[in-house]
C-alpha cells in the first residue's frame, strides 16, 4: 500500500503524541499515585439530612485523631457555613449535594471537588494557618455567586475538637453512626 509521505509524517506524529499522553497518564497513576479526588460512594439526595453520614455536618475527630469535615451543598449555601480545622493536619472532606451539581472549592488550595447529587465526594488535604474562602465553582442557578463559606485554619494547639458538631437536625445518633463525638 502506498502511503503519501505527508500522510506518513502525520501518522507518526499522531502515534508519538498518543504514546506520550498515555504514558504520562500511566506514570501519574502508577508511579505518582495521582488519582481522581474521590471514590464511588452513593447517597439518596432526597434524604441527605436523614442519612447517618450527614446528620451532623461539620468537623469531628475520631478515636484515632483523624479529622473529618462533612459538608452539604444546596442552592445556595454550604452547610455549615463556617468550619474550623487544625493547621498542618490531614483533614478529610466529605461533601454531597441535596439538589444540583455544585463545585466545592477552597480558594488558593488544592482542596476542591465537584459535588454531585447522589454521590459523596471525598478528598484529604491539609492547610497552613489562615482564613480561606470556600466558593462554589460550578454554576448552579441564580444564587450561585452567593454560595460561599469560610474555613478557619488555626494552630493545632489552639484547635479544640468539637464536642458536638453543628447539627441542625436534632436526630439521635445510633451507635457507630460516625457522627459527632
Ligand atoms: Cu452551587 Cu454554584
Amino acid at each position: 500500500m502506498k502511503v503519501d509521505l505527508y500522510e506518513k509524517i502525520w501518522m507518526w506524529g499522531v502515534a508519538v503524541m498518543l504514546s506520550l499522553f498515555f504514558a504520562s497518564t500511566a506514570i501519574a497513576a502508577l508511579r505518582d499515585s495521582i488519582h481522581p479526588p474521590s471514590h464511588v460512594e452513593t447517597i439518596d439526595p432526597a434524604r441527605v439530612m436523614a442519612d447517618a453520614r450527614f446528620r451532623a455536618p461539620g468537623v469531628s475527630v475520631d478515636g484515632n485523631g483523624r479529622v473529618e469535615a462533612r459538608i452539604i451543598g444546596m442552592t445556595f449555601a454550604w452547610l455549615p457555613a463556617e468550619l474550623t480545622v487544625p493547621a498542618g493536619t490531614a483533614v478529610t472532606f466529605r461533601v454531597t449535594s441535596m439538589d444540583v451539581t455544585h463545585g466545592f472549592e477552597i480558594v488558593r488550595t488544592d482542596g476542591q471537588t465537584m459535588v454531585l447529587p447522589g454521590y459523596v465526594s471525598q478528598f484529604t488535604t491539609q492547610f497552613d494557618e489562615g482564613e480561606y474562602l470556600v466558593t462554589c465553582n460550578e454554576y448552579c442557578g441564580i444564587g450561585h455567586h452567593t454560595m460561599a463559606a469560610k474555613l478557619h485554619v488555626v494552630p493545632r494547639t489552639a484547635w479544640k475538637a468539637p464536642g458536638v458538631a453543628m447539627a441542625p437536625m436534632p436526630i439521635a445518633l445510633p451507635d457507630g453512626a460516625g457522627g459527632a463525638r
